[in-house]
C-alpha cells in the first residue's frame, strides 16, 4: 500500500506522513529533506540556488548531509523552494523516490507532488492544509523550542512567499490531486489530526 501526504510547510502533514507509517507498519520517507539537503548543498559549494546547472549538481549531495540539523532550518527550507523550481532537480531526484514508493509491502510518502507525479496510483492521498497564521505559529514554537530566534511576522511572510512559488512553478506545481482528501489541520491539535488521518487512510484502504 503506497500512502502519498502532501501539503505546503507546516502544515502538519511530517507528523501525520510519520504517523501513518508507525500505524500501518511501513517505511517513511520526508521528501522535503531530499530537496533541502540540494539547497544546503548549494550553499555549501558557494553556488546560486536559481542556477538550474549549480542545483543539478548538488543532487548528487553527500548522504551523509541528510543527517545535518541545518536542513531543518527557515533558511534551507527557502533555499530548498528555489531549487526544487528546476525540472532537472525533481527528474534526477524522481527515481529516488519512485523507488522508495514502489518497494514491495508499500511506503508512506510526503511532500507535494507524491499523489500527482511521484507514486499517481498510491491507494490512499490525503492533501494537508492549515491557514498561514496557524502554521507560523506552529513553526514559531518549533524554533523556540530549538532555541532559534526568529520573528513571527517573518515567519508568516516567509511560508506565504514559500506557497507561492511551490503553488506556481511551472514543474509539479503544489496542488491537490483529484482523489485526494483533504485535510484541514488549522483547528486540530497533533493528536486529532493523526486520528483523523488514520480514519481517513483506513476507510481508502479499508483496513485499520
Ligand atoms: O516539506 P519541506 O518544507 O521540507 O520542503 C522544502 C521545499 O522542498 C518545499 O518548499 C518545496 O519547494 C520543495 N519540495 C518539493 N517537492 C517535494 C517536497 C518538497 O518541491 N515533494
Amino acid at each position: 500500500m503506497i500512502i502519498a501526504v502532501d501539503g505546503p510547510t507546516a502544515s502538519g502533514k511530517g507528523t501525520i506522513a510519520k504517523a501513518l507509517a508507525a500505524h500501518f507498519g511501513l517505511p517513511h520517507l520526508d521528501t522535503g529533506l531530499l530537496y533541502r539537503a540540494v539547497g544546503r548543498q548549494v550553499a555549501l559549494a558557494g553556488g546560486n540556488p536559481d542556477d538550474s546547472a549549480a542545483a543539478l549538481t548538488a543532487c548528487a549531495f553527500p548522504d551523509a548531509l541528510l543527517d545535518d540539523p541545518e536542513l531543518r532550518s527557515e533558511t534551507t527550507g527557502g533555499l530548498a523552494s528555489r531549487v526544487s523550481v528546476h525540472p532537472a532537480v525533481r527528474q534526477a531526484l524522481f527515481e529516488r523516490q519512485r523507488a522508495f514508493a514502489t518497494q514491495p509491502g508499500g511506503a508512506v510518502l510526503d511532500g507535494r507532488d507524491i499523489g500527482t507525479v511521484i507514486a499517481p496510483e498510491a491507494e490512499v492521498k490525503l492533501f494537508v492544509v492549515a491557514s498561514v497564521p496557524a502554521r507560523a505559529e506552529r513553526r514559531f514554537k518549533e524554533m523556540q523550542a530549538q532555541g532559534r530566534a526568529v520573528a513571527l511576522a517573518e515567519i508568516a511572510a516567509d511560508l506565504a512567499a514559500r506557497d507561492e512559488r511551490d503553488r506556481t512553478r511551472a514543474e509539479a506545481p503544489l496542488f491537490a490531486a483529484p482523489d485526494a482528501v483533504l485535510l484541514d489541520t488549522s483547528d486540530l491539535g497533533r493528536d486529532a489530526a493523526i486520528e483523523a488521518a488514520i480514519a481517513i487512510a483506513s476507510q481508502a484502504c479499508n483496513r485499520d
